[in-house]
């Protein structure tokens, strides 16, 4: 029986296998956040040397990456990536995420949405029929935390402030549990058009590409 700590491995390694086809001199591989992408970090060090630099979704994945010793360039020096890798909270059949149970969901939309290919590496635990058990991250300006929590309560969820956490962004996370997210693509623009909203962590509109799903059996490919 294989622990989540060697399925995430298995599933790191397995996005490794996946990019190497598009590792050219000049690629900027997008990176992501979280203890899997740490583990798809310290993979991408072996590769350094057969693709040009990475862009960070969070401080945390920056300073991985440059700690071992690969590039990493700002989003706004970039202008086309072949991949994004990252994990997920949650994914469905659909490829629909959660994600920012780390806190880095906005840094993670705005990198991935340059990316060409989105790659969610995760262990099975991750698959869900219906996302919102996990619950939703909602990254807010600060003034904003009390309205945006009640908007939350009136959708049917109950919100709790992150205690003690800021982001990269300096701004706070409302996380919502008890939301039963059937259409994921409608709650996800609900709630960007809510103000002071920065960004949730419902990535639907813009899913993966394809996930890479660490099983007991082997990786499973959706
Ligand atoms: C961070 C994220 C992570 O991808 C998500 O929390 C999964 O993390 P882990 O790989 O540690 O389970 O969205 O903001």
């Amino acid at each position: 029986m294989l622990s989540q700590q060697e399925l995430k491995q298995q599933a790191a390694d397995a996005a490794l296998q996946y990019i190497i086809p598009m590792l050219t001199p000049d690629a900027v591989i997008g990176v992501g956040t979280g203890s899997t992408a740490d583990l798809f970090i310290d993979g991408l060090a072996k590769l350094k040397g057969r693709f040009r630099a990475a862009v960070a979704s969070s401080e945390r994945s920056a300073k991985r990456l440059t700690d071992a010793g690969i590039v990493v360039l700002d989003l706004n020096q970039v202008q086309s990536m072949p991949v994004y890798v990252d994990g997920a909270d949650e994914i469905n059949a659909g490829l629909h995420m959660v994600k920012g149970g780390g806190g880095a969901l906005t840094r993670e939309k705005i990198v991935a949405s340059v990316a060409k290919v989105f790659v969610c590496i995760a262990d099975e635990s991750k698959l869900v029929d219906t996302l919102g058990k996990f619950p939703l991250p909602i990254e807010v300006l600060p003034i904003a935390r009390e309205a945006v929590s009640r908007i939350a309560s009136s959708l049917g969820g109950q919100p709790l402030v992150r205690a003690g956490f800021v982001t990269d962004n300096g701004n706070q996370i409302i996380d919502v549990s008890g939301l039963r997210i059937t259409d994921a693509v409608a709650l996800e623009q609900t709630l960007n058009n809510v103000p002071g909203v920065v960004t949730n962590g419902l990535f639907a509109m813009r899913g993966a590409d394809v996930a890479l799903l660490a099983t007991q059996n082997g990786i499973r490919r959706l």
